[in-house]
């Protein structure tokens, strides 16, 4: 299992990055928005920290519009993955970049349903957005899991992102129910890193040791 980071916050990126434990980025127009900046410079301050796959997400929502808009992305680097809203008319557009060696990632996916159209668009990846799903009563992880169990019966060669993440113990089920990459937020990937026994535990040591030294 992979983990992408899911912000379009560069100085984020860059720290998480150093931890060497972060295989691609994700970002939607939220995201971007946040920053203020330049859609396409940010994306390319990406794929200058990170060397992996950097989802950019396109904002048309008819298909000849998303292929357009998703081809100027792509000339942007080779590692940046199209994100496409899962409409009949995203399909549209993800059979067609695909075709052309254009990766796509499926998003706002929220059924086995719609990330099986995904898959047998040709996406590369598909995101079923976790979170959301919980805030809307359901059981969100279902949906991943669900997905995986699809994907490996029929072969399917799809990737599953667990999106929408937004605390570890999310992170904990997509990896338990197969999900190939879990994308997370920089304060869920930091929260991941904390145990209060390893701070106590750290305490113990250096006080330990600082008592050694004044013997
Ligand atoms: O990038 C898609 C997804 O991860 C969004 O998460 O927290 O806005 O539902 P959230």
């Amino acid at each position: 299992m992979q983990l992408f980071l899911d912000t379009a916050n560069v100085d984020e990126i860059r720290e998480a990055a150093a931890l060497g434990v972060i295989s691609g980025v994700t970002t939607n127009p939220s995201l971007i928005a946040r920053e203020g900046r330049d859609f396409q410079q940010v994306v390319r301050e990406i794929t200058e920290i990170v060397d992996g796959p950097i989802s950019a997400e396109v904002i048309s929502t008819e298909a000849g519009a998303m292929v357009a808009e998703a081809e100027e992305l792509a000339r942007i680097h080779p590692n940046v993955v199209i994100k496409i809203p899962m409409l009949p008319e995203g399909l549209k557009a993800v059979s067609r970049l695909e075709s052309r060696g254009i990766r796509t990632n499926v998003t706002l996916v929220f059924s086995a349903n719609q990330a099986l159209l995904a898959a047998l668009a040709g996406a590369s990846y598909v995101s079923p957005f976790v979170g959301r799903l919980d805030d809307a009563g359901h059981e969100g992880m279902e949906v991943v899991a669900d997905t995986v169990e699809i994907f490996t019966l029929h072969g399917l060669q799809t990737k599953v992102i667990a999106a929408s993440i937004r605390h570890p113990l999310h992170v904990v089920a997509a990896a338990r129910a197969g999900a190939h990459v879990a994308t997370v937020p920089y304060k869920t990937l930091m929260q991941m890193t904390r145990h209060p026994l390893t701070e106590v535990g750290l305490k113990k040591f250096m006080d330990d040791w600082a008592r050694l030294q004044n013997r």
